[in-house]
Parts: C-alpha cells; sequence; structure tokens
C-alpha cells in the first residue's frame, strides 16, 4: 500500500514539474508565471482541485510517443475566489509550447461543460503556440470542439480570458467569444497570423508587438478589455472583476459588504457642470462619487474614452455604468463608443446586472468617416442593446443631450426605470445655435436677430423642464442627491419582472 501511494506521490511530482526545470527557468526569464503559479495566484488559497493531472496525447507521428508529459500541457480543474466557485485552465508553455493536441482541449471541453452545468464562470489563461503541428486536423478539432463550447456557454456563465503569453492563429478565437479578455503588457500577444506571414502576404513590416500586443488590442482593435503590467496583477484583478459578477445568469451578483452611506450627500456635484457649456468636465467624478466606496472597475478604459463602461456597487449590489465622457470628443457617440457600450450593456443584461447611464451627450459624430464606416449600424447596436435590455435602468442626465442620442441613452422611451436630469440637463433635437440656424436661414446676415432667436430657443428648450412636462424625465433632482436618488430607484427595482416577446434569438444588427 505504501508503494502504491508513494507512486501517486511521483507521478503527481512529475505532472507538477511540467516541462522542466529549464523550460520553467525560460518561462520566468520572460517575466512570465508557470500555469500551476498562475493558479496559485488566481484562486482562494489550497481551493484548487485538479482534473486530468493524468492525461497523456494519443499522437505517434513525428516520434511523438517519446514525448509525453502528464497532464499533456493545461492544467484544468475547480477552486474558489473569494469563496464562490469558478473552473480553470491555463496552459502550460513548458509543455510543447502550451499547444492544443486532441486531449489538450479535451481537458478544456471537460471543464466548459462542468461550467455550464453547474453554473460557475470559465477563467481561461491562454499560453500557447496555438494548434499542435504534430496532430494536424485532430488539434483543429479540439479547437472547433472548445470554440462550440465558448458558444454554448456565452449568456450562461460568464467567461473570461487571460492573455499571458502567445495566442495566434485560430486560438484567438475561443478568447474572442468570451465575456472580457485581459492582456499582459509586454509578454502577450494576439494575432490570426504572425508578422511574417503578414510580411509575405501584404509586404507590411511589422513586430508581434505591433501587431498584437496588448497596447494594439486595448487601444486600437479593442479586442482585449483591459492590459495589466505582469501576471500578478492580471490575476489580482480578475478576482475583483468575478467579486463583482454572479456565477451564471440564473443567479444574482453577490450581495458584498459595504460601509458607505447610501445617503451621502455630495455637495460639490452641484457645480461640476461648469457654467460655460462648452467647457468639458470630468464624468469619472461623478462615477466615483455614486459608488460605494468609489470603488469602481473599469472596462475598455483606453478604447473609445467618449463612453465610459464598468462596474460599481451602490449598497453593495453590482451595477454596470455607462457613462459619456464630456472630455473626449465632447462626448458624442460615434462608432467605437456604441460598439463598446452595445456590448457592454448585452453583457449586463444577460446576467442580470442593473445598469445606470450617466447621459450628457451633443449626438452622434458627424462626418464621411463615420458615415462610410457604417456608424447608423453601429449606432443602431447600442440603441438595440438598450432598448432589449430587461434588467433594472436607471439614466440621470447631467448637461445635454440632442437628437438620437437622446433616445440612444437609455431613455424613458426604452423602458427606462427612472430617467433623473440634472437642473442643468437639456433634452432637445440639437443645441440653440444649430437649431436656430436651420430654422432661421433668411435671418442669418442679420447678427443681432439671430442672437434674440438663439436666447429665445435656450430659454424655451435648454432645460429639463420641456422634458419633464410629458413625462419622459421622471424627476429634476438635486445633483448633490444622485447617489442618495439612485441607490432608491435600484433599491426599488429589486423585484422587476419585465419579458420580451418570445422569439428564438433577435437579429442585433452586427
Ligand atoms: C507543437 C510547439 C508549437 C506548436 C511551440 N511549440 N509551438 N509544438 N506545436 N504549435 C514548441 C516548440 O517546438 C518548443 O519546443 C516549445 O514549444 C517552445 O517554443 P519556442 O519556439 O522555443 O518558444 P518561443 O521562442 O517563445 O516562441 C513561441 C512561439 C513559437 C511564437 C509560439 O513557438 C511559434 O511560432 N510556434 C508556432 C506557432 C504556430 O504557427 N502555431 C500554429 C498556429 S495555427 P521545445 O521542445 O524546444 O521546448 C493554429 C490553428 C488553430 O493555431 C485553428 C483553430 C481553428
Amino acid at each position: 500500500m505504501k508503494d502504491i501511494l508513494q507512486e501517486l506521490e511521483s507521478r503527481r511530482a512529475v505532472a507538477r514539474a511540467g516541462g522542466g526545470e529549464k523550460r520553467v527557468a525560460a518561462q520566468h526569464y520572460k517575466g512570465k508565471l508557470t500555469a500551476r503559479e498562475r493558479i496559485e495566484l488566481l484562486l482562494d488559497e489550497g481551493s484548487f482541485e485538479e482534473f486530468d493531472m493524468f492525461v497523456q496525447h494519443r499522437c505517434t507521428d513525428f516520434g511523438m510517443e517519446e514525448t509525453k508529459t502528464p497532464g499533456d500541457g493545461v492544467v484544468t480543474g475547480w477552486g474558489t475566489v473569494n469563496g464562490r466557485m469558478v473552473y480553470v485552465f491555463a496552459q502550460d508553455f513548458t509543455v510543447l509550447g502550451g499547444s492544443v493536441s486532441e486531449t489538450h482541449g479535451a481537458k478544456i471541453c471537460k471543464i466548459m461543460d462542468m461550467a455550464i452545468q453547474n453554473g460557475a464562470p470559465v477563467i481561461g489563461i491562454n499560453d500557447s503556440g496555438g494548434a499542435r503541428i504534430q496532430e494536424g486536423v485532430s488539434s483543429l478539432a479540439a479547437y472547433g470542439e472548445v470554440f462550440q463550447r465558448n458558444i454554448l456557454a456565452s449568456g450562461v456563465v460568464p467567461q473570461i480570458s487571460l492573455i499571458m503569453g502567445p495566442c495566434a492563429g485560430g486560438a484567438v478565437y475561443s478568447p474572442a467569444m468570451t465575456d472580457f479578455i485581459f492582456m499582459v503588457k509586454d509578454s502577450s500577444y494576439m494575432f490570426v497570423t504572425g508578422p511574417d506571414v503578414v510580411k509575405t502576404v501584404t509586404n507590411e513590416h511589422v513586430t508581434a508587438e505591433e501587431l498584437g500586443g496588448a497596447s494594439t488590442h486595448t487601444r486600437k482593435s479593442s479586442v482585449a478589455d483591459g492590459a495589466f503590467e505582469n501576471d500578478v496583477e492580471a490575476l489580482a484583478e480578475t478576482r475583483r472583476l468575478i467579486d463583482f459578477l454572479p456565477l451564471n445568469n440564473r443567479e444574482k451578483a453577490p450581495v458584498r459588504p459595504f460601509f458607505d452611506d447610501p445617503a451621502r450627500v455630495e455637495m460639490s456635484l452641484d457645480t461640476l457642470v461648469p457654467d460655460n457649456p462648452n467647457q468639458p468636465y470630468d464624468m469619472k467624478e461623478l462615477i466615483l462619487k455614486i459608488a460605494d466606496e468609489g470603488d469602481f472597475f473599469e472596462i475598455q478604459k483606453d478604447f473609445a474614452a467618449n463612453i465610459i463602461t464598468g462596474f460599481i456597487r451602490l449598497e453593495g449590489q453590482s451595477v454596470g455604468v455607462v457613462a459619456n465622457q464630456p472630455m473626449v470628443l465632447a462626448g458624442c457617440l460615434d462608432i467605437d463608443a456604441s460598439r463598446k457600450a452595445a456590448r457592454f450593456v448585452r453583457f449586463c443584461d444577460a446576467f442580470e446586472i442593473p445598469i445606470l447611464t450617466l447621459v450628457d451627450v451633443p449626438g452622434f459624430l458627424p462626418g464621411v468617416t463615420q458615415e462610410y464606416g457604417g456608424v447608423i449600424k453601429h449606432g443602431a447596436k447600442l440603441l438595440f442593446a438598450y432598448g432589449e435590455a430587461t434588467v433594472p435602468k436607471v439614466t440621470v442626465l447631467t448637461r445635454k443631450t440632442y437628437g438620437g442620442a437622446y433616445v440612444v441613452m437609455s431613455s424613458k422611451h426604452l423602458r427606462g426605470d427612472f430617467n433623473y436630469a440634472w437642473p442643468t440637463a437639456e433634452v432637445a433635437v440639437m443645441g440653440a445655435k444649430g437649431a436656430v440656424e436651420i430654422l432661421y436661414r433668411s435671418e442669418l446676415a442679420d447678427r443681432e436677430k439671430i442672437a434674440a432667436r438663439v436666447k429665445d430657443y435656450e430659454d424655451r428648450f435648454a432645460n429639463p423642464f420641456v422634458a419633464a412636462e410629458k413625462g419622459f424625465i421622471d424627476e429634476v433632482i438635486m445633483p448633490h442627491s444622485t447617489r442618495r436618488r439612485v441607490a432608491r430607484a435600484f433599491a426599488s427595482l429589486r423585484t422587476k419582472k419585465l419579458a420580451n416577446p418570445w422569439k428564438k434569438h433577435d437579429n442585433i444588427p452586427l
């Protein structure tokens, strides 16, 4: 019996050693942790339960029968994050470059199936040279099986991808179908075809970092939702994000203890909006002053900064925030902002996270580039996402909201539950100057007359009361009491029930 126990221990030791000391040292030299070190930091201490530690590949081509490592280049299992269950896989770059074989893929599929069945998030740590070249089509099939599960799990359990090394070829498509992608600066990259292929096909010369590094994907392509300095920070922030999310689409997000008075008054908000309508202010200040303990987890911070998305808590409960940012492009909606916010709204709705929308928007960004880029369809994504969302929706207008953007930004007409406005808010088809130039074109030469027309328009429309008189604004509130009003609004909506007409699925403009 003792021998058998010892054998188990020695088999475990072989599996835990992965690709061996030399390759582990190389991994560390690149500033990367190993798969097991990453899982240890991600999960609560001692909570990891491993599956399939002894699985080996079945390939016999290219002398592969001599190159077997128990676990086959991926560590899989489940554990807890602050006591809540998650499933996890971490590719082990020290074993055949973390490449995906038939068995490696099957291990990932096993935990994904369990996650869907048992209702817990999947966190994938990607660090892989892609399809295992020696296995040919079997490895492609393995990817296909993973993709299929990503699709089935979408909207059922949260899926989070951490990119902590190379992620190339079709391998990028599994993360692309998950809810959030986070990268590590300088040690991770994602692309469909690498720099060499790009050079051959298009004669463009780029480095791997330029083509698919964290900066590219968080600032240009928006493929990634965030980037962190190193593995440790990425794993710690993933734990923080998990705390905001429900385990699955049938459960509510966790309620955390809070130490912040829900009725906290912020007198400084009464002067947040400058007197000069053309002067910007930082909408993040409002978010931080509304949030419990000023805690805000931002999503896609470096992309389309004219709109802000992320999670806060109110009375300990998770709330998704979408807010126009007057500091960037005057807070205009454009293609990028619409896509970014639409996806965020849909995530919140899929996982029953209420949505707070803070509005200061002059409209959609005009221009040939926007029209040629399909701003109509991209803008419609956000409109569609808000309109189909059945979660509690509370909206606060701080300054202006004009035209189509007024309707889009969680207006009453898209089933907004509470639509509040500050006294500084204006709801109109457009700004006074633009309106007068259209309505009184024949008088444009007479500056005095035009100035009087502008003043008249402003007096009539540059306030929230016209909309409030029609019931499109439920209440005009004092800026300093925004946290209290919003927290009470969400509290009153905790039992909200709203369903859309039966359908197989909708046809959101893609
Ligand atoms: C088998 C692989 C491998 C792979 C790396 N290795 N990629 N083994 N299949 N795809 C092995 C190497 O042979 C090496 O083994 C070890 O992993 C480490 O690799 P290095 O090249 O030494 O590391 P590094 O210099 O850091 O370069 C990493 C890399 C490079 C950039 C990822 O290895 C690389 O370009 N690999 C091939 C990438 C690729 O073309 N993959 C297929 C993509 S197509 P030893 O024994 O020396 O340690 C694809 C299709 C999916 O994925 C489609 C799904 C539908």
